[in-house]
């Protein structure tokens, strides 16, 4: 068995899946159930001075992702000191307290939230574009714990120049994504807009978002020597691998756990876990960043390399032959690829549900 716990400035995680800031970790005794669930840590969801007035509806479940409008944590900041932080200290795990948003605020809330905290998330999410605002509130927090502070940051294109500017300003780690947004759906049978936010806005998480998060975790981790928390649309063992691989050190799990159960957690750990072992990885650290180095070594290639075939492996199911743009591949008894007509795209051997095709290094 491979060995799963990781340790990120100083505190000892059992494994490197945790709940993401969320209705999953809405409370003290959803905390619990998510470290029954086999979560490495906890992270709660974001607090901020005010309970949240959440517009209803507030989530919905759409083709490949999740669109929600739930702002922060509707409990009031007293009901979270007073009780909840309490239950999820009693789950033994690393507690990670969910902040927001000004430098004001968080000045107030991290005075409050200190006895429980093993660490701070702020998350960045309604604080505009700005980076000052970001780091305003990182040193608002610095200024009052001692605990180590990670700043939670939502998808931007200048991600390297956003981490860089927290690195620089005492951030002691990453968290990102948070869902990406605004974004829009329709319930045709009523023609209402799923939320019932303002405009309609939600925003987006779940699978859709993991492209978008794995790009933020690879840009940020090769500019950034803080630790990351990779979240985005994990929602199997080798998500989280994938995660892992594009440099970040631990993963975190909010749309998945919405949807499967807290028993999420510790599936995807074991499906890491049997990743890691039958691909000869003894520890997390091992895959930690494979991507950024794999990427770094890839020479840039204009012609077709012909995927070759695994007939053992094959099922012949004809879903590679279906959209072959090319119309390079053919089955009799066994599948045939025309090496005249492939172009060499790749999309056969990301489709294959069987791994009977790769690309030859
Ligand atoms: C219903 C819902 C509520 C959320 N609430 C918060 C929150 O309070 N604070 C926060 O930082 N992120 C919040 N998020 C964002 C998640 O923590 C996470 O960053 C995002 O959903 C991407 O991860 P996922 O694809 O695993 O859901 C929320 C997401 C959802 C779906």
């Amino acid at each position: 068995m491979a060995k799963l716990n990781v340790n990120i400035c100083g505190i000892e995680f059992r494994n490197p899946v945790m709940p993401a800031a969320g209705p999953p970790v809405r409370d003290g005794d959803m905390a619990k159930a998510a470290a029954a669930g086999g979560a490495g840590g906890i992270v709660t969801k974001t607090v901020s001075v005010v309970p949240a007035d959440v517009p209803r509806p507030c989530m919905a479940e759409v083709r490949g992702g999740f669109l929600n409008a739930e702002l922060w944590s509707e409990l009031p900041k007293e009901q979270w000191i007073e009780h909840e932080y309490r239950k999820a200290r009693e789950t033994g795990l690393p507690v990670i307290i969910g902040l927001g948003y000004t430098a004001e605020q968080i000045s107030e809330l991290a005075k409050l939230v200190k006895p429980y905290a093993d660490a701070m998330e702020l998350s960045t999410h309604y604080v505009g574009n700005d980076i000052s605002p970001i780091t305003d509130a990182l040193k608002a927090a610095k200024d009052v714990v001692d605990v180590p502070v990670f700043v939670k940051l939502s998808p931007h294109s200048n991600i390297q120049e956003i981490a860089l500017a927290v690195e620089e300003a005492g951030a002691d780690g990453l968290v990102m994504i948070n869902s990406f947004g605004p974004c829009f759906g329709i319930d045709v049978e009523t023609g209402f807009p799923y939320m019932g936010s303002k405009e309609g806005y939600g925003w987006l998480s779940g699978p859709a978002i993991k492209p978008l998060a794995l790009r933020c975790v690879f840009d940020a981790a090769r500019a950034v020597k803080i630790p990351i928390f990779g979240v985005g649309g994990i929602t199997t063992g080798r998500d989280a691998v994938e995660m892992l691989m594009a440099g970040a050190s631990a993963v975190q799990v909010c749309t998945a756990a919405i949807l499967q159960g807290p028993k999420v957690y510790g599936k995807i750990v074991r499906e890491l876990d049997e990743f890691l072992d039958s691909h000869g990885y003894s520890c997390v650290e091992d895959i930690k960043g494979l991507a950024i180095k794999k990427a770094s070594e890839r020479v840039l290639r204009t012609y077709p390399k012909v995927p070759v075939v695994d007939h053992e492996k094959c099922k012949l199911c004809s879903i590679c032959e279906t959209s072959c743009p090319y119309q390079a591949i053919s089955r009799t008894d066994k599948l045939e690829i025309d090496a005249e007509r492939c172009f060499g795209c790749g999309l056969c051997v990301t489709r294959c549900q069987h791994k009977a095709l790769s690309i030859p290094i």
